[in-house]
C-alpha cells in the first residue's frame, strides 16, 4: 500500500470577494481529492488589506514563511477603497508584489479560453471568439513594476522599465516550452519601435528561439498592434509572451473575449512554490454578497493541481466547470436579463458535485 499523498496549501483569502471565491475552490479541491488518492490541508493566512488591518503590514512575515513552507499558494485578491489612501509598502498591492518576488515566481501563466456555452454571451461576435484558446506568458517579477530608480523627484516622478538578458531568457524559455506542448506558435509582444528595453527583449527572444526551439514559430508584435489583434482575431494566437506591464494590460483586455473578468485563472511559477490566483481583482462593490463568479478561482485550482502533478484531478475540475455551464448555471456577471443567477456558493457546489462524479468515474476504471 502506498501512503496517500498530502499537500499543504497556504490559503490567502485576501480582500473583497477573495474569501468567498477561494472557499469554493477549496470545496472543489476537496471533492476531487479522495478519488485521485491525495489529501490536502489548507491553512489560512492574512494577506493584503486584511493583513494590514490585522497586523499593520500587507504581507506579514508569518504569511511569507507559511507560503514558503507550503506546496502551493491559493490567493483570492487584494485591495479595496478602504486602503486607497495607503502609500508605498503599506499598499495591499505592494504586498502582492512582495509575495510574487518572495516566491520567485517569474512566470505568470494566464490561459484564455472561451467555453462553448459562453460564446454567444461574448460582447464580440461569437464566430470570432468561439474556439479562442490562447496562453499569456507574462513576466512577473521584473520590468517597470520593480525597476529602479523609482519614486517622486523634485519636479515629477519616475518609474523605470528594466530587463536583464537573463530575465528575458528565462521567461522566453517558458513561453517556447509551453508552445511545444500546444500549437507551436509564440507571439512576443514589445514596443521595440520606441523602447530600448524592448529592443533587447526582441533580440534575446529571437536568439533563444533560434538556438533552442527551431520547431516553434516566432513572430513579434508591437503592443499597440497586439491589443488590436487580440480583439479583432483572437484565434490567431497560441502563446503570447509579454513583459510584466504589457501582460497585465493585455490579459484584462483578453478577459473581454469570454465576456467576464471573473472567468480567467492564473498560475505563477518558476520559483520554489507556485502561486495560484484569479486574474480579477477584489470587486469590493459585491464583496460578501455571494454573487461573485468563482470560475476564475476554480480554474486556478485546476492549474494548481496540474502543477502538483495531479492532471487527472485538474481535468475533473475543468470538466466540472464546463458541465455546470452546460447545465445552464450562470453567475450574475454572465446571466442574461431574463435568467436567474446562481450564487457563488451554489455555483461552487454544482461544480464540486460534477467534478467529484467525473473523478470517480475516471479513476474507478483503474481500480484492481
Ligand atoms: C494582476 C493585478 C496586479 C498586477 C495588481 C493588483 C498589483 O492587476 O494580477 O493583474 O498588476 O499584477
Ligand atoms: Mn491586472
Amino acid at each position: 500500500m502506498t501512503e496517500t499523498k498530502s499537500y499543504k496549501i497556504a490559503w490567502l483569502p485576501g480582500d473583497g470577494i477573495g474569501p468567498e471565491v477561494t472557499r469554493e475552490a477549496l470545496r472543489v479541491l476537496d471533492a476531487v481529492a479522495s478519488a485521485h488518492d491525495f489529501a490536502f490541508t489548507a491553512e489560512e493566512h492574512p494577506m493584503g488589506g486584511a493583513a494590514l488591518d490585522e497586523t499593520g503590514v500587507p504581507f506579514p512575515d508569518d504569511t511569507r514563511a507559511a507560503c514558503r513552507e507550503s506546496d502551493a499558494v491559493l490567493l483570492g485578491a487584494v485591495g479595496g477603497p478602504k486602503w486607497d489612501d495607503t502609500t508605498g509598502d503599506q499598499r495591499p498591492e505592494s504586498g502582492l508584489l512582495a509575495l510574487r518576488k518572495a516566491l520567485g515566481v517569474y512566470a505568470n501563466l494566464r490561459p484564455v479560453r472561451v467555453p462553448e456555452a459562453l460564446a454567444s454571451a461574448s460582447p464580440l461576435r461569437p464566430d470570432r471568439v468561439g474556439g479562442t484558446d490562447l496562453l499569456f506568458v507574462r513576466e512577473l517579477t521584473g520590468g517597470i513594476y520593480f525597476g529602479t530608480p523609482e519614486g517622486r523627484t523634485d519636479d515629477g516622478a519616475r518609474s523605470t522599465m528594466v530587463y536583464t538578458e537573463a530575465e528575458i531568457e528565462r521567461i522566453a524559455h517558458v513561453a517556447f516550452q509551453r508552445a511545444q506542448r500546444r500549437d507551436g506558435h509564440v507571439t512576443s509582444v514589445d514596443k521595440a519601435n520606441v523602447l530600448e528595453v524592448s529592443k533587447l527583449w526582441r533580440e534575446v527572444v529571437t536568439r533563444v528561439g533560434e538556438e533552442h526551439y527551431p520547431d516553434v514559430t516566432l513572430r513579434h508584435l508591437y503592443v499597440d498592434n497586439a491589443a488590436m489583434q487580440v480583439v479583432r482575431d483572437p484565434q490567431q494566437f497560441d502563446v503570447v509572451l509579454t513583459g510584466n506591464l504589457f501582460g497585465d494590460i493585455l490579459s484584462d483586455l483578453a478577459a473581454a473575449l469570454p465576456g467576464s473578468l471573473g472567468l480567467l485563472p492564473s498560475a505563477s511559477v518558476g520559483g520554489t512554490v507556485g502561486l495560484f490566483e484569479p486574474v480579477h481583482g477584489s470587486a469590493p462593490d459585491i464583496a460578501g454578497a455571494d454573487t461573485a463568479n468563482p470560475i476564475g478561482t476554480l480554474l486556478s485550482a485546476a492549474l494548481l493541481l496540474d502543477e502538483l502533478g495531479e492532471p487527472g484531478a485538474a481535468d475533473a475540475v475543468r470538466h466540472g466547470v464546463d458541465a455546470t455551464l452546460n447545465a445552464g448555471f450562470r453567475t450574475a456577471d454572465l446571466a442574461a436579463d431574463d435568467e436567474d443567477a446562481a450564487s457563488t456558493s451554489t455555483f461552487g457546489h454544482e461544480v464540486a458535485t460534477r467534478a467529484a462524479e467525473h473523478a470517480q468515474k475516471n479513476t474507478s476504471a483503474s481500480l484492481p
